[in-house]
């Protein structure tokens, strides 16, 4: 596996580095093909990515070349304070103007519908082409999940589907989640964890060291590389591998 670790004094550092390595991502893959894929993640820590990109980044690719994706959604509204859609399209989406952007369809009748469907949407996309992400985000979660996929989850274990209806743990802020599983989040050329603060730090270590995490899970075909903070990983020292 083509892994790399870099670790940043500051989150701005870290979400500098990010928007930098996500646009030469994109535009090494519009060199060889007319459009390029990129799947956000959720959450908090990649906000300052998303407004670096947006802020800084408008005229490193032609954005309109890009179709955007997304890993996972809260099953709510998407002008929810609790939607990733909401965040990206507040932080990133409205500066760069996506050419598409793929929304995961939260007005569905119920999660799985909306699963079943985000679902029909990527396969239509890639038509009859081998499914894969150009550039693949992720965080990490304390408890070491990405996207919606929890420790212990049965989805974990998913091989044949795409997306599929999750439950977050108890006292989650939105229970009911839509996620890519396993093997669509793998369908990727490049993934990037975007992780930082020291609530992450075991999610950190027993991910990289002892692999029993549902992070551990992800092996893309291509690379992968860890962007994290100081406070995320104090004992680093990895070099790139
Ligand atoms: C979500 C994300 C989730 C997130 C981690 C880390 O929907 O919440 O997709 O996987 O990346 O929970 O979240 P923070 O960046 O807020 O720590």
């Amino acid at each position: 596996m083509n892994r790399t670790i870099k670790v940043y004094s500051t989150s701005q550092l870290l979400a500098q580095a990010a928007a930098n390595q996500i646009t030469q991502l994109l535009k090494s893959a519009l060199g060889t093909r007319d459009r390029a894929s990129l799947v956000l993640t959720g959450g908090s820590t990649p906000r300052r990515t998303y407004q670096v990109l947006a802020e800084q980044h408008q005229n490193s690719l032609d954005w309109q070349r890009i179709d955007v994706f997304f890993g996972d959604d809260r099953f709510v509204p998407h002008d929810h304070p609790e939607s990733n859609y909401g965040m990206a399209a507040e932080t990133l989406l409205e500066g760069i103007q996506p050419g598409a952007v793929y929304a995961i369809p939260t007005d569905e009748a119920s999660p799985a519908a909306a699963a079943e469907a985000y679902e029909a949407s990527i396969r239509s996309h890639f038509k009859n082409t081998r499914i894969l992400f150009d550039v693949m985000l992720l965080g990490l979660g304390a408890d070491a999940h990405i996207a919606s996929l929890f420790p212990g989850s049965d989805d974990l274990e998913e091989t044949e589907r795409l997306v599929v209806a999750s439950k977050a743990p108890e006292g989650s802020p939105v229970r009911d989640r839509i996620t890519l599983t396993v093997p669509a989040l793998n369908a990727s050329r490049s993934v990037i964890f975007l992780v930082e603060g020291s609530k992450k730090q075991q999610a950190i270590r027993k991910t990289l060291h002892d692999g029993n995490t549902p992070a551990a899970r992800i092996r893309p075909s291509g690379k992968i590389a860890w962007l994290v903070d100081e406070a995320a990983y104090p004992d680093h020292g990895e070099s790139a591998r």
